[in-house]
């Protein structure tokens, strides 16, 4: 809807006659809002230019067109101080032409307007926050042509004699009606329970948000666009786990927000990409993308552009799906949808390909004879008798439109599972089973293994015999592959199967198996990186503590630890260690697995912490048996030295920074820490805690 029919149509509802007393914001968004948003992209680095460039490049993607229409400026868009009449002021270097003529300009491309404020005395960015001036700010976004405020929380202030929650309800209140109070269609996007999440009070402040605006943040921040892939993926299955809990508290007009889209920030794998946007739609989710626009990779233009999956959150229905289905690694998700149809959604949110499989009866669709399954991003169709299955690989969806009933020459919905037969390590024997789901048979089946370079699958094809419906049939494969460098890698293999149905049609199906193989490194020291310790001339920043700063290699020195140095502490002893800079992190206790020999009554580990924390260790003997332990260390500055069961090995006066040494009136220690051995074995490996907080110097096998 451009702007011109917005300031043409009449007022909006009334306003209730007294302040604070809004029972129910109108319903200015009927579907979830869709559009962009600056700030996990920019954040601060935003200007005149960047905010239209990427209102364009909206328009000439198309994604406008698909529904994404409302163009939000977030934080830091203003001056530090109000005007002498008190009122916000954009900042003149970044906005020259100011905020009334952003507005004009995305609404003569049709776009809204939407502009981010807050609640308290200040935005989270430090700038003037709207408390106190509620009216004021809203006559003046209407004025700019605003369509849509995103109202954040930092900086609210307790009131005295009131709980956080009435103070916040207080000041969201006094800003929704200030713009009911301006006459103008404004969406109201309020970030109160994103304050409240992990306390008591987490659903009663999504309730009363759900009675004064349109959506609401209710977390933890999306990652941010500079943020690597992994902590992007991690952060996407996190907004993801605490919004899919809270079907219950949306409903038509009124949306749980998970935050932005990150599809076309760098780091993110098409697939990973692909799933947030699948289940953001099947959370009926806002779908706001924050990257950019103007540099959008066909796989995120793709995704963020799929009108079917668009369609699925955009249904009028308005229902977030729900999980109807959970099993290790996996949520199989199911949403109604207006006309009968039902959106299923296989996610696999863990690290290696898995065939998940329901049905339709599990997925709440009503019993008949079959069902028509539309792949709503490989557009297959396909028919099922009532399974509904696919071998998904790692952070992947597969998402499926299911409509009741079924053409009798449908191709038959088919899945591919693989089962690791082998006791030994990976890569080893698998069984892949072809799976018919369909009312017709397949015959001329024939399953090819691809492998990547130097991998070999005996046999790479193999002749399965006709399968009845609803019938399988498999094939034992061995798949080999080079011996991998130490720590871990990942190689994924896909089995196809080309098939003829009995309708005539020849089709395909694929499912990948996740090869995982762990190499030991053969020493801790081999790998070691100096990332924990940095030398005081070199200006290059270590990474002890993940902000840049590491131990002093000359207070280490002072303090007798010095290259192959034997260390001495509480009964244990240890090499320091000597790796050059420059080899793979091995410090930092993510799960690897070291190569270590001997007998002893005990593990003896030399470490130190940037965090909290403790994790398991687990040693494996050479008769294949193991054994765990748990392993921490106290903080390196700040935390009692006996923390998980530590002691004290040596201390040093300060640390290194990236411009030299520091002493922040603390010192550094260095710490010994033991797990049990099982007695009379021998010891082959030893498998770190995944803790990167967790940091190991050196370990041995104490006699
Ligand atoms: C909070 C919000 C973010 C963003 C920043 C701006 O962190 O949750 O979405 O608006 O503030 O400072």
């Amino acid at each position: 809807m451009s702007a011109g029919t917005l300031a043409a149509q009449p007022a909006a509802a009334a306003p209730p006659a007294s302040p604070g007393a809004v029972t129910q914001y109108p319903d200015y968004a009927p579907t979830p809002p869709m559009g962009w948003n600056d700030w996990s992209y920019y954040q601060c680095g935003i200007d005149e230019k960047t905010i239209l460039g990427n209102a364009q490049a909206l328009v000439t993607t198309g994604l406008a067109k698909k529904g994404y229409d409302t163009v939000t400026i977030d934080d830091c868009w203003m001056s530090q101080q109000r005007d002498a009449q008190g009122n916000l002021v954009a900042n003149p270097t970044l906005f020259p032409h100011g905020m009334a003529y952003i507005g004009q300009q995305l609404h003569k491309l049709g776009l809204k307007f939407g502009i981010y404020e807050d609640a308290g005395t200040a935005t989270c960015g430090g700038f003037p926050g709207s408390l106190g001036h509620w009216q004021q700010d809203a006559d003046l976004f209407a004025s700019w042509g605003v369509d849509y405020v995103k109202l954040d929380g930092c900086n609210v202030p307790s009131k005295a004699g009131e709980t956080d929650d009435q103070s916040y309800r207080d000041t969201y209140t006094a800003m929704s009606q200030a713009l009911l109070n301006t006459h103008h269609r404004i969406t109201f996007s309020i970030s109160a329970p994103a304050y409240f999440q992990g306390t008591a009070n987490w659903d009663s402040v999504i309730g009363w948000s759900a009675q004064l605006g349109n959506l609401w943040r209710e977390g933890a921040d999306i990652a941010l666009g500079q943020d690597t892939g992994p902590d992007k993926w991690a952060s996407i299955d996190y907004n993801y786990s605490y919004n899919v809990g809270l079907p219950a508290l949306q409903r038509p007009g009124r949306w749980n927000d998970p935050d932005f889209l990150l599809a076309g920030d760098s780091g993110l794998s098409p697939d990973e990409i692909q799933s947030q946007v699948s289940l953001w739609s099947m959370m009926a989710a806002p779908l706001i993308s924050s990257t950019d626009l103007t540099q959008l990779s066909p796989t995120a233009l793709a995704a963020l552009g799929n009108r079917d999956v668009i369609a699925v959150d955009q249904d009028r229905l308005g229902v977030q799906g729900r999980v109807v289905q959970h099993g290790t690694g996996y949520d199989v998700l199911s949403k109604p949808l207006a006309g009968g149809d039902q959106a299923v959604a296989l996610f696999n949110s863990s690290d290696t390909a898995q065939t998940i499989t329901t049905t339709a009866a599990q997925a709440g669709l009503h019993a008949t004879a079959g069902y028509t399954l539309e792949d709503l991003v490989s557009k297959q169709v396909t028919g099922t008798t009532g399974v509904i299955s696919a071998d998904v690989p790692p952070h992947a969806t597969v998402l499926y439109r299911v409509h009741p009933g079924a053409a009798r020459d449908l191709a038959p919905a088919t899945a591919i599972t693989w089962q690791d037969v082998s006791t030994a390590q990976q890569p080893g024997t698998y069984r892949i089973t072809l799976a018919d789901h369909g009312t017709v048979a397949l015959g001329d089946t024939r399953l090819r293994i691809n492998t990547p370079a130097g991998w070999t699958a005996t046999p790479a094809t193999v002749t399965l015999p006709d399968i009845a419906p609803g019938g399988t049939a498999s094939a034992t494969v061995t798949v080999r592959g080079p011996q991998g460098t130490p720590g871990t890698t990942v190689t994924p293999v896909t089995a196809t199967a080309g098939y003829r149905a009995r309708s005539g049609r020849t089709d395909t199906v694929s499912g990948e198996q996740t090869i995982v193989q762990v190499v030991p490194y053969p020493s801790l020291a081999a790998a070691y990186n100096n990332v924990g310790a940095t030398s005081e001339s070199d200006t290059t920043p270590g990474n002890f503590d993940g902000g840049g700063d590491s131990y002093s290699t000359q207070a280490l020195a002072a303090a007798g630890a010095t290259a192959g140095a034997t260390i001495s502490a509480n009964g244990l002893s240890f090499s320091w260690p000597s790796a050059a800079a420059g080899t793979a992190d091995n410090v930092s206790a993510t799960g690897q697995e070291i190569t270590l020999g001997g007998q002893g009554h005990a593990l003896g580990f030399l470490g130190a912490e940037a965090g909290f924390t403790a994790g398991p260790v687990t040693v494996t003997y050479t008769d294949g048996t193991t054994s765990t332990g748990q392993l921490g260390f106290p903080n390196w500055c700040c935390a009692p030295t006996d923390a998980y069961g530590a002691k004290a090995a040596f201390t040093t006066g300060h640390r290194d920074t990236p411009t030299g040494p520091a002493d922040f009136g603390t010192s550094y220690g260095v710490f010994t820490n033991t797990v049990p051995l099982t007695p009379g074995k021998t010891v082959r490996s030893v498998t770190l805690p995944d803790a990167p907080a967790i940091h190991v110097f050196a370990l041995s096998v104490q006699p």
